[in-house]
């Protein structure tokens, strides 16, 4: 295994200004599963810490909860949808295998003629797609990036399978990346090397294994086993994890990868005042915190209420986390991936100044009592 990227980060400083969050309006308890499943809610709740899940209407696909949650992002950084160049989604569960769910996200936003392509990495998807955002912005090569983690994982999770079933929901979160400094609606306006202190993404730890790619997949439907009538009737095509070896995996990549990009951005574990992890079970986030001797209180979960949202998890925490007033200006905030590939990565940041699409229309942004707007921005928003 071995990590890869160039951190800290170099460039222009880059930062996120805006966040957009949306749940489905369904929810499902641990009861209504151990009405169908042979599981309990005493189960679920002791080795996993969730209690309910969304789970989207049928008829809706990722891009309808990414695109709800993308114009909100877009409102909440106060950039129109024309000025982004470039639409990544990160998604498990894409609306097809081709074309990208991201280019449905764009044309709906109204993006234009944004470049648009999905990012497949598993659950660490969204950290993936803030890396290739966050380097193109920075490079010159874009100036403002929209990254969507849409997920609607009801779909291409097996119903009978009790081990998978209980663990997912669906969602999406958004986030709009653009160079620190940049003023709503206009662009960039002005930018400085250093971002310390001022907000800014400050850099990445990325990584994979491939020999871990039987862990966790889904098996049917792509090139290697195309569709046909024995892997539908085999539920090839529904996702398959071997939990407990996820699990140590997850574990131990979580620590070794948040040391990494600490030390690559010259910056030390007691500095970080909020760590946001994928949302897969608490009990995982509970050991690497003990690993990372964290104080569990600078941890933000919302697992409880909605499950492994899988590439939405990170953004949707991002969303809550403002909500309840714990993003302030100049915290150091750190992101955690993992999952399928396998693979994992990290992102350390300085948090900015989002909400000022929402402050330009007398609501407050954080540092300001920002949680005032819990109900755009709390990802329950049905
Ligand atoms: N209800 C009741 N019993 C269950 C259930 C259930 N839902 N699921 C499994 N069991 C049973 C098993 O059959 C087993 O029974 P046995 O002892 O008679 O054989 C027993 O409970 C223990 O099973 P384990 O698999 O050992 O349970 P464990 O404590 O490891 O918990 C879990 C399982 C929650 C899946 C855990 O391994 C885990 O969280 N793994 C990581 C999963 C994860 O993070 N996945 C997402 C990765 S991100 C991505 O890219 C998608």
């Amino acid at each position: 295994m071995s990590a890869s990227g160039p951190a800290p980060l170099s460039g222009r400083p880059v930062t996120i200004t805006g966040l957009g969050a949306h749940v489905p309006a369904k929810v499902v308890t641990n009861d209504d599963l151990a009405k169908v499943l042979d599981t309990s809610d005493e189960w679920i709740r002791q080795r996993t810490g969730i209690r309910e899940r969304r789970v989207a209407e049928a008829g809706l696909s990722s891009s309808d909860l990414g695109i709800t949650a993308a114009r909100e992002a877009l409102a909440d950084a106060g950039v129109s949808a024309s000025s982004i160049d470039l639409v990544i989604t990160a998604t498990i569960s894409p609306d097809r295998m081709m074309p990208a769910t991201a280019a449905r996200i764009a044309h709906d936003c109204g993006c234009g003629n944004a470049g648009a392509y999905d990012v497949s990495a598993g659950c660490t998807g969204f950290v993936y797609a803030l890396a290739m955002a966050a380097g193109a912005v920075a490079s010159g090569l874009h100036n403002q990036v929209l990254v969507v983690g849409a997920e609607t994982i009801s779909r291409i999770i097996d119903w009978e399978d009790r081990s998978t079933a209980i663990l997912f929901g669906d969602g999406a979160g958004a986030v709009v990346v653009s160079v620190c400094g940049s003023s709503p609606g206009f662009g960039v306006a002005h930018s400085s090397l250093d971002t310390r202190g001022s907000g800014g993404i400050l850099g990445f730890d990325l990584g994979g294994d491939g020999a871990g790619e039987e862990l966790l997949l889904i098996p049917a439907g792509g090139s290697r086993l195309p569709a046909s009538c024995a892997t539908v009737e085999a539920r090839q095509h529904f996702m398959k994890m071997n939990g407990r070896e996820v699990y140590k995996f997850a574990t131990r990549v979580i620590a070794q990868s948040a040391g990494r990009v600490l030390e690559r951005c010259g910056r030390e574990m007691d500095e970080i005042d909020l760590f946001v992890p994928h949302q897969a079970n608490l009990r995982i986030i509970d050991a690497a915190v003990e690993k990372l001797g964290m104080a569990k209180e600078k941890v933000y979960t919302n697992l409880q209420e909605y499950g492994n949202t899988s590439c939405a998890s990170i953004p949707l925490c991002l969303c809550g986390a403002r909500a309840e007033g714990r993003l302030h200006q100049g915290d150091l905030i750190l992101l955690m991936g993992f999952g399928a590939g396998l693979t994992w990565g990290s992102c350390l940041m300085e948090w900015g100044q989002t909400g000022m699409g929402r402050a330009g229309r007398g609501h407050a942004s954080e540092g300001e009592g920002g949680a005032g707007n819990t109900r755009a921005a709390d990802g329950r928003r049905d």
